[in-house]
């Protein structure tokens, strides 16, 4: 018995793959395979969220008015120009439905964060892969991929597999140098966690004054509020108007709204796991190559290192020892990297763990 034909670019598509969260015979793994926040989520807005206990009967505010006013305040930015998502994963599917073709392309940089291309596919474009060079996007490789059917340009400042980071000039660069009527969809997940790295800037100002730039943000990483899915962008009207049009009207429930508020205010929260991720970061880089190991300069809450051959570990079975040890980390064979692997930056005690397992022998 046959049923209905899923569309053939559909089933071509590869489902995206989540950092793993089973660790066999450990009830609690440490899991540090999905860049969530450590320290979890802020008080403030574990009790906003337990606030809205009594609400759940009630449909979510379709507009996320509150968020939206202290979003807009936040960052100073136009209301209007602002639009919610069950993460900033559904805004990249609202972008690629609302302005892709069948026919069309996005074009990305050759690690490319997996949800884009994913969206972008089944909203019936073909991806366009630019190299990069030291793991690093390459702005003039972008702009060489960029054809007539291209509609957006992904890339995301810092890097998600990498880790790393462009300066802002080169961000300027690639928006100054594509057709006005491709949109610049700059992913700004990490952006919290880029602290002093020479040269960085968020596009929201750029994208203040473009008709072709979109500004993603999350609160599933500094904020800690991976479980509630709520992202936002912030764009030119028109593009924010149109994405509304298909947009599910409340999908940013209640109790992630309130959390996302209260994350939003709780300044001392955000600031003590920046410090926590500046504190760890170069001791897990530290700690990597007292291993053998190589690795990349992040930007991010995690880092990604090569494992070279004379370590005498291939990626799969580094992975595996870890996970012996109840330690979960990021296999990258799927983004095209399968001799790195990705951690992310732990607690105290998770970082600790994580560094015992290390000790090789
Ligand atoms: C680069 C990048 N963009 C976006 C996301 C998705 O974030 P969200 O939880 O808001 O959907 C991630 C999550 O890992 C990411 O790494």
């Amino acid at each position: 018995m046959s049923g209905p034909k899923p569309r053939s670019d559909i089933l071509a598509i590869t489902p995206y793959v989540p950092g793993k969260a089973r660790a066999k015979g450990f009830a609690h793994p440490i899991k540090l395979s999905a860049n969530e926040n450590p320290l979890g989520a802020s008080p403030a807005a574990k009790a906003a969220y337990r606030a809205t206990s009594d609400e759940l009967h009630l449909y979510p505010d379709a507009r996320a008015s509150r968020l939206r006013e202290a979003i807009a305040a936040k960052f100073t930015l136009s209301p209007d120009r602002l639009i919610f998502g069950c993460g900033s994963d559904e805004i990249f599917s609202l972008a690629c439905t609302t302005l892709i073709e069948p026919g069309d392309n996005i074009v990305q940089p050759e690690y490319g964060f997996a949800a884009w291309a994913i969206a972008a596919r089944a909203a019936g474009a073909s991806v366009r892969s630019a190299s990069e060079r030291g793991y690093t996007a390459d702005v003039d490789a972008i702009l060489a991929a960029v054809d007539a059917y291209t509609r957006i340009v992904f890339i995301a400042n810092p890097a998600n597999p990498t880790g790393t980071c462009l300066r802002f000039e080169e961000i300027r660069r690639l928006y100054q140098n594509l057709r006005s009527d491709v949109l610049l969809l700059l992913d700004e997940a990490y952006a919290e966690f880029v602290g002093g790295f020479p040269g960085f800037e968020s596009g929201l100002s750029l994208a203040r004054g473009a008709a072709n730039i979109l500004v993603t943000r999350t609160f599933s990483k500094a904020y800690g509020l991976a479980g509630l899915r709520v992202g936002w962008a912030y764009g030119a009207q028109d593009l924010i108007l149109a994405m509304d049009r298909i947009r599910q009207p409340f999908n940013v429930s209640r109790p992630a709204e309130a959390a996302a508020v209260a994350a939003l205010s709780d300044d001392p929260f955000l600031v003590q796991s920046l410090a926590h991720v500046e504190r760890w970061r170069p001791r897990y880089a530290k700690c990597l190559r007292s291993v053998g190991f190589k690795p990349i300069a992040s930007a991010t809450n995690f880092i990604t290192f090569e494992i070279p051959a004379a370590s005498g570990w291939t990626a799969a079975s580094f992975e595996a020892h870890l996970a012996e040890k109840g330690v979960l980390v990021r296999n990258l064979s799927n983004y095209g990297l399968p001799n790195c692997l990705r951690i992310t930056i732990g607690s105290d005690e998770e970082s600790r763990a994580a560094f015992a397992s290390f000790a090789i022998g």
